[in-house]
């Protein structure tokens, strides 16, 4: 796991980034939630992919923590949608997606451990987000760092205009 975020952050372009963060309660981590995407400027996509220790899972950490890297990637970047996937057997997963209002994208084949397993993709796009949510999120310090994405270092453009939705709720947009 320590190779991987090593070599993720060497590998850093803004044409091809992945962003790893760790989630705290109280001090303490509880989990990692990854955000990436490949020629964000002009596609406007990221992909997400989260993790929870065991014990902390079923107390709503994992849905916070994907509202959090959603509120950074819609009203900080300036996305026009946001892709995740999990495989069959991953109800918790599934839900934390359609809860906060991602709807099925297709499947795909995948193989764990030489088996054929399927993937669930999911999808939500700007107009699709709720309009109220339940985990107010702040961004802070984020101009700075918006060339690392690919961006000007000014408030994001909207994303493609047939997909924004509407203005940030409960952000402070950078
Ligand atoms: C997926 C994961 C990140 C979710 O985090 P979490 O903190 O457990 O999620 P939350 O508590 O916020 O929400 C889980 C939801 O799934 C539901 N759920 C959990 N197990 C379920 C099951 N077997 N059947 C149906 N629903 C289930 C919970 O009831 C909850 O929904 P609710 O709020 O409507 O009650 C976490 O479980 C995890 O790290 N799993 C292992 C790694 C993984 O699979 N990552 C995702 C693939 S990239």
């Amino acid at each position: 796991m320590i190779r991987h975020h090593r070599r993720r952050l060497g590998n850093w372009t803004p044409d091809n980034w992945q962003l790893n963060l760790t989630a705290f309660e109280n001090g303490r981590a509880v989990g990692r939630q990854s955000l990436w995407a490949r020629d964000f400027r002009t596609l406007r996509e990221v992909s997400t992919a989260s993790w929870i220790g065991r014990a902390d899972q079923g107390r709503g950490l994992g849905t916070e923590m994907r509202a959090a890297v959603l509120a950074l990637a819609f009203d900080g970047l300036g996305a026009g949608d946001a892709v995740s996937g999990a495989f069959q057997d991953n109800p918790a997963s599934h839900r934390v997606s359609t809860k906060l209002g991602y709807v099925a994208d297709g499947v795909e084949r995948r193989l764990v451990r030489g088996r054929p397993t399927l993937m669930r993709r999911m999808r939500l796009t700007a107009d699709r987000r709720p309009a109220t949510t339940p985990h107010p999120t702040t961004i802070t310090g984020l101009i700075p760092c918006l060339p690392l994405f690919g961006l000007r270092p000014s408030p994001p453009a909207a994303g493609p205009p047939t997909r924004r939705g509407g203005p940030a709720r409960g952000v402070r947009r950078p």
